[in-house]
């Protein structure tokens, strides 16, 4: 029996990481978890609840019994929920409770991206990418896409940015890193269309 097709993309916010995710995804059939949105809904019930999201515990609790429909929330990607999210992926009983559901997701074949597909949810994975550009890149692609419905300064995107990356990659349980076998993409100066081309070279080479 061959092993499912399993693809781990991780990277920093607004690499380009989830549109080259659902588009590798397509590609080969696959189904696709964005695994921030994991993190994100385990933010946007801290913030409903009025629970500190420092307290590891209360959030672990959180993460511990929530279910999928909170995936399709209309509000995970409001500029504010980012940064919340960040703080309570730092916990480890909050990885803990997510650990096993990407894991299940992943059986029988998928496209996760994330920060710690390649490095723990999946360090067997077929193929790795790990995906990136420069932090004013990142920022001005992140603005351009929350100024269409918040009023905010591309300063502050940059500074949210800058501060969710020291975060993402400096806790010490799973942080943000690339996995040694993942293949860098550093898409700062490529178009959405060359990027996703470029993914699937890499994989389609590892996938030999
Ligand atoms: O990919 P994103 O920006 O939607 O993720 C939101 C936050 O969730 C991010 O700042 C860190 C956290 N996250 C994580 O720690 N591990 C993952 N696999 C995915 C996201």
């Amino acid at each position: 029996m061959t092993a499912p097709l399993t693809i781990a993309i991780d990277g920093p916010a607004a690499s380009g990481k989830g549109t080259i995710s659902r588009r590798v995804a397509a590609h080969y059939g696959l189904r696709h978890l964005d695994t921030g949105l994991l993190y994100r809904g385990v933010a946007a019930l801290v913030r409903e609840r009025g629970v500190d999201a420092q307290d590891a515990e209360a959030v672990g609790a959180i993460a511990a019994g929530m279910n999928e429909a909170v995936l399709a929330r209309s509000d995970l990607r409001d500029g504010g929920i980012g940064n919340i999210a960040s703080v309570v992926a730092s916990h480890p009983p909050v990885r803990a409770a997510l650990l096993q559901w990407q894991r299940d997701f992943a059986q029988g074949g998928a496209v996760l991206d994330g920060r710690d597909i390649g490095t723990v949810v999946l360090p067997d994975a077929s193929a790795k990418l790990f995906v990136t550009a420069d932090a004013d890149v990142r920022a001005a692609r992140r603005w351009r896409e929350l100024s269409k419905t918040e009023d905010i300064s591309y300063r502050r995107v940059l500074d949210d940015i800058e501060e969710r990356d020291r975060r993402d990659s400096g806790r010490s349980t799973a942080p943000m890193s690339h996995a040694a076998d993942a293949d860098l993409l550093d898409t700062s100066e490529m178009t959405i269309e060359d990027a996703v081309t470029e993914a699937l070279r890499l994989i389609e080479s590892r996938l030999g």
